[in-house]
């Protein structure tokens, strides 16, 4: 009986060098590793032999067999590699195509106002606190010295917020940042420099001057030997700033407040133009001190200090030559996307 191994291999080193896709790979396995493929045959036929030779072949057969096993997973793996380079190639990411847009949403006028006026106080030393907008109606009027029955109180609509039938007291939406300066004062010593930005409401009806939500700082010092001077100076040099120019001008006409004494209205000028008025401004009222128990009276532990509140709106519309308050809140792109 013929075992043609050596012609076998032959075929298979023939065989090989056709091979070019995974195809014909697979037709190759089955040629020789198939059940009725070559090295197949020579297994059955095996038994046929004389048992002396048995053993040889079999070993000469497993050999060819495990070869042949090698070669293809030796093809295998170069035809993979071989995919996996082309596919590179195809599906290369071409980093300098321009990508998709993405929508970029921006900061809103009163934002941007808010964050140059922290930035132009904290670089003055002030720093930077919040109070509540659900106040109590302590902190917004009896501590600042605004008893009920003050005619001052109708100086601004108050939105009341009922808590239940049964409760002595409601809270409202602040009408003002001052409450800020009574929660502050109660639980710090002066001296001190802080301003409080934030939302104030009011039950108005709205115009393009009044909304009835807005925004106000508050300002407030206490220390020792403070004057109006120093106001004045603090008041110029931060609106310098914010306008960035040199040519501003302030005026202080007296005005009432009930928790400053004396009080003030300032105005702002630049240039030669007009006179805008753009805050509320005094010395504190010692009854806020008392009201906030600072040793009494002033003259003994000798603290003073100077308020101011300013609308934050009313300073962004000067800022922007904005004329009308509502725009803030409208939503209207055309506006806002000039910011
Ligand atoms: N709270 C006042 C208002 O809303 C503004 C104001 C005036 C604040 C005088 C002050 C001040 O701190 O001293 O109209």
């Amino acid at each position: 009986m013929i075992f043609d191994f050596k012609d076998i291999k032959e075929e298979v080193k023939k065989d090989l060098k056709e091979i070019s896709n995974s195809r014909e790979l697979k037709q190759f396995s089955d040629k020789y590793l198939g059940n009725k493929g070559k090295v197949a045959n020579i297994f059955k036929r095996i038994k046929d032999t004389s048992q002396d030779k048995r053993k040889k072949i079999g070993e000469e057969a497993n050999l060819l067999k495990n070869d042949i096993v090698k070669i293809i997973s030796m093809e295998t793996r170069k035809m993979e590699a071989k995919k996996k380079k082309e596919a590179i190639k195809k599906e290369r990411i071409d980093i300098t195509r321009p990508g998709k847009k993405l929508e970029q949403g921006h900061l809103s006028p009163l934002t941007l106002v808010q964050r140059e006026v922290e930035e132009i106080f904290q670089s003055m030393g002030f720093s930077i606190e919040e109070g509540p907008e659900l106040e109590k109606e302590w902190y917004n009027f009896d501590a600042l010295n605004i008893p009920k029955n003050h005619p001052a109180r109708d100086l601004w609509d108050t939105f009341w917020v009922k808590t239940g039938k049964d409760s002595k007291e409601h809270p409202l939406l602040r009408t003002h940042t001052s409450p800020v300066q009574a929660r502050y004062m109660e639980k710090h010593h002066p001296p001190f420099k802080i301003i409080v930005p934030g939302k104030c409401f009011r039950h108005e009806s709205t115009d393009a001057s009044h909304e009835i939500q807005f925004y106000q700082v508050e300002g407030l010092i206490v220390d020792k030997n403070i004057s109006v001077s120093n106001f004045s100076a603090i008041i110029e040099e931060f609106l310098k700033r914010f306008f960035k120019s040199k040519d501003i001008e302030i005026r202080l006409k007296p005005d009432y407040f009930p928790f400053t004494e004396p009080s003030f209205e300032v105005s702002v000028r630049r240039g030669k133009g007009e006179w805008v008025e753009l805050m509320g401004a005094g010395m504190v009222h010692p009854n806020v001190f008392k009201a906030v128990g600072y040793v009494q009276p002033p003259s003994k532990s000798g603290w003073q200090g100077f308020a101011f509140g300013v609308g934050l709106d009313r300073l962004a519309m000067v800022k922007y030559k904005i004329n009308d308050i509502r725009l803030f809140n409208s939503g209207d792109l055309r506006f806002l996307n000039q910011f």
